[in-house]
Parts: structure tokens; sequence; C-alpha cells
């Protein structure tokens, strides 16, 4: 059997993250620019790497010719956004776009898996224009707050660091740390109304700012 080209199999998914690294980022300059609040706070974007498409092909059984539609996550995209209703709009705004269509969602905020993670997941299929011709592009989106990347961050680097073996100690200790997350997040919206009024503020004064050094 002849093994994967990897440099040709990742082109389409290195120009999914690229085209919609952009795409997202327009989104929250397009809010900036009508001085509004953004939905999307920052944007971040990764193929997976060779070495974790292999692990990950072997711990789920997934055939070489099988990981364009079952290993949905070799393009992944990551939206922050400050609070949880931001969330909502930001999955409202995907919903409501023609440049890829959603073909699946995983709702871990009101599914919160056993571990303590939250965040919203959303798989597309992004059309890539290649020299070949368009190839349909599974890309993984998770939406989360900054609390729950920051959550989940610390996770990873602590799995990472246990390789998957973590001490019943550390499992309680972050699920722990996951309420505290989960309670920032709620003690967060409680407060944006008073928040976004004190950035509107700051943005008035940025603006009054910038037509005085005119
Ligand atoms: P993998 O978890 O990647 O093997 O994929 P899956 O097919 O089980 O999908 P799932 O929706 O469970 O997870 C997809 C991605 O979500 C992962 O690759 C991580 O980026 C993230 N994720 C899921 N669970 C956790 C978790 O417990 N901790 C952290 N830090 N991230 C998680
Ligand atoms: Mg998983």
């Amino acid at each position: 059997m002849q093994s994967v080209n990897w440099d040709q199999f990742l082109v389409p998914y290195q120009i999914a993250v690229d085209e919609l690294k952009v795409k997202l980022k327009a989104v929250r300059k397009q809010f900036k620019s009508q001085n509004d609040h953004s939905p999307i706070e920052f944007v971040t974007g990764r193929v997976k790497p060779v070495g974790s498409i292999l692990e990950k092909a072997k711990r789920k059984n997934i055939a070489d010719h099988e990981l364009a539609t079952d290993m949905q996550d070799i393009a992944g995209l990551r939206i922050m956004c400050q609070f949880v209703d931001d969330i909502v709009h930001v999955l409202d705004l995907l919903h409501r776009r023609t440049d890829f269509k959603i073909v699946e969602e995983r709702n871990y905020i009101t599914h919160q898996k056993d571990s303590g993670y939250r965040s919203y997941h959303v798989i597309i299929e992004y059309p890539v224009q290649t020299i070949h011709g368009e190839i349909p592009t599974l890309v993984e989106v998770q939406i989360r707050t900054l609390a729950m990347n920051f959550w989940a961050t610390i996770e990873h680097s602590l799995n990472y660091k246990y390789d998957g073996d973590m001490p019943l100690e550390v499992q309680e200790r972050l699920r722990r740390a996951a309420e505290a997350a989960f309670l920032l997040d709620a003690e967060m919206s409680q407060l944006r109304v008073e928040i976004q009024d004190a950035q509107q503020v700051f943005r008035d004064k940025e603006m009054n700012v910038k037509t005085d050094e005119d």
C-alpha cells in the first residue's frame, strides 16, 4: 500500500486555515470599525502536525484513506470570546455565512466533559480552491471564552506532562479550576453591561484622541 504524501495531503488544510483566519479576523475588524464590541476577541489556527495525525489515527483506528472524512480536526481554528453570550453571536454569524457549510456541532458548554472541558465545537466543510480544482475540506472550529481557553490550555499542558496518566488529585484540582472558570464566566456575564459601558467610554476617548491628533 502506498503511504501518504503528507506535503501534498496537507496543502488544502493549510490553505483552509490561512483563509479562514483572515476571514474571521475580518469579522473582528468590522465590529471594531463600527466602534462596536466584537464577539471575537482573537483567532488562532493550526494544521495538526503529522506526528499527531498518526498518533490519533492509530488510537481511533482510522485508515489512511479515511483521514479526510474521519479526522475532523486536521485543520483547526479557535475563536476566543470575552463573554459566553459572544459564543452564541459567533455561532449565528457562522450559520449565516455562505462560504462554508456547517456539518456538525458539539456543545461541550451545556454538556461539559468529565475532565471539566468546555467549548463549542463546529465542524465546517470549507471548499478550498486548488490548482487541481475545488477540494471540500473539513475544519474544526472551537469557540470558547477566554476563561475556557485558559483552563483548556493549562489542562492540555498537564496532560502532556503526565502523558495521559494524570494523578487523581491533579484531575480533581482541574475539575475545581473548571468550576472556578465557569463562575468567572458567570460573573463576567453579569458585569457585562458595566464592562461594555466602560469599553465604550474608552473607545470614545480613543476616537477623540485620534481626531485631536489629526
Ligand atoms: P480528540 O479528543 O482530538 O481525540 O478528538 P475527538 O474526536 O474525541 O473529538 P472531541 O470533540 O472530543 O475533541 C476535539 C478537540 O477538543 C481535541 O482535539 C481538543 O482540542 C479539544 N478537547 C476535547 N476534550 C478536551 C479536554 O478534556 N481537554 C482539553 N484541553 N481539550 C479538549
Ligand atoms: Mg476527544
